[in-house]
């Protein structure tokens, strides 16, 4: 069964957080810690991409092919020194019966499937040993949260911090947060529910936030700004303003958190902010985390053409 979702940016994402899952075992490991992997929205493993090929340059004609790419499941499974433990989490029946024919392919590893909402499956997970011990074992995971969207509650992503062992990747909608969120606090009526739900009560603040700065009138060449560009300017800052705040909201739960990265989608526009946030206060924990993330930042941020064209 074909899972197609996504474009090239979702390569950018998986390749990110692989490398950090291949940086975590291979420190890990070496400490003798016993690792696992939380795969909260595992999908069914592999990724269809659609594909342009041919053209003038290939000198045949342009078409679409699909090919089927290792998705988030596949590509930790296939990490060395291997992971110790691997749950995958995913709500979609045929899916999740393609996770345990991927299952079946790996005998020899320590598999759970859990089908179910990534919330509540969770929350049971953690509510057991060695979760419940707050980094007093030598149990260290890595949970990575990759909704298409508004699908991850503020209050799973406050019991994963207070494991104090476990690091989170969590895929932040931000441009879906953002269209929830209206101008003025009056206008939220019925979405109220929903932003509790995915940003806590906290978002209200929001509101009291200063506005930005008050948008330049000339561009840097000196050229009057049209009142698009200003607009344009004007929801960037906003946009910026919502992602620092959620930062803030992370940092109040976890011991580290990263700077995001972004990844942008069609025309290259921004949808996601990849957060790295991490539960355990140990001084050497965080400096390595700190380390693994300024370099994945470094290595997969978009290029500054396309940051300006998304008006970063
Ligand atoms: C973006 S895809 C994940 C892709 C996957 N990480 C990969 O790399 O192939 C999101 C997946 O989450 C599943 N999903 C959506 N809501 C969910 C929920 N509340 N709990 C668990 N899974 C959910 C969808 O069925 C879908 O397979």
């Amino acid at each position: 069964m074909a899972h197609i979702y996504g474009g090239p940016w979702s390569e950018v994402k998986l390749d990110a957080v692989e490398y950090y899952l291949q940086c975590f075992t291979n420190a890990l490991t070496k400490a003798r810690m016993e690792i696992w992997y939380i795969d909260a929205f595992a999908g069914s493993g592999d990724r269809d991409a659609e594909r342009e090929v041919g053209g003038i340059f290939e000198n045949r004609p342009l078409e679409t092919i699909t090919e089927t790419l290792d998705g988030s499941a596949r590509r930790a499974l296939k990490i060395d020194p291997p992971y110790k433990h691997f749950i995958f989490i995913e709500m979609d029946e045929e899916r999740s019966t393609e996770l345990s024919k991927i299952k079946g392919e790996y005998r020899e590893r320590n598999i759970q499937i859990r089908r179910g909402d990534a919330n509540a499956e969770i929350k049971d997970i953690i509510c057991h040993s060695p979760w419940t011990l707050q980094g007093e074992s030598r149990h260290r995971g890595v949970v990575f949260l990759d909704p298409y969207s508004l699908q991850v509650d503020w209050e799973t992503l406050r019991a994963i911090a207070k494991t104090k062992s476990l690091d989170v990747w969590y895929l932040f909608p931000i441009r879906d947060v953002t269209r929830q969120l209206s101008h003025k606090r009056s206008g939220i009526g019925p979405k109220e529910a929903k932003l509790d739900r995915v940003l806590g009560p906290g978002w209200r603040d929001l509101y009291s936030l200063p506005l930005p700065a008050p948008v330049a009138q000339t561009d840097i060449f000196g050229a009057l700004q049209s009142a698009e560009e200003k607009e344009e300017l004007r929801r960037v800052e906003k946009w910026q303003q919502i992602e620092a705040w959620f930062k803030q909201r992370l940092e109040g739960e976890f011991a580290y958190v990263s700077d995001p990265l972004p990844i942008l989608v069609k025309q290259n526009r921004q949808a996601f902010s990849l957060f790295l946030a991490v539960g355990n206060p140990k001084k050497a924990a965080i400096d390595l985390a700190k380390q693994f993330a300024t370099h994945v930042n470094r290595k997969f941020a978009p290029r500054p053409a396309s940051r300006h064209k998304s008006g970063r």
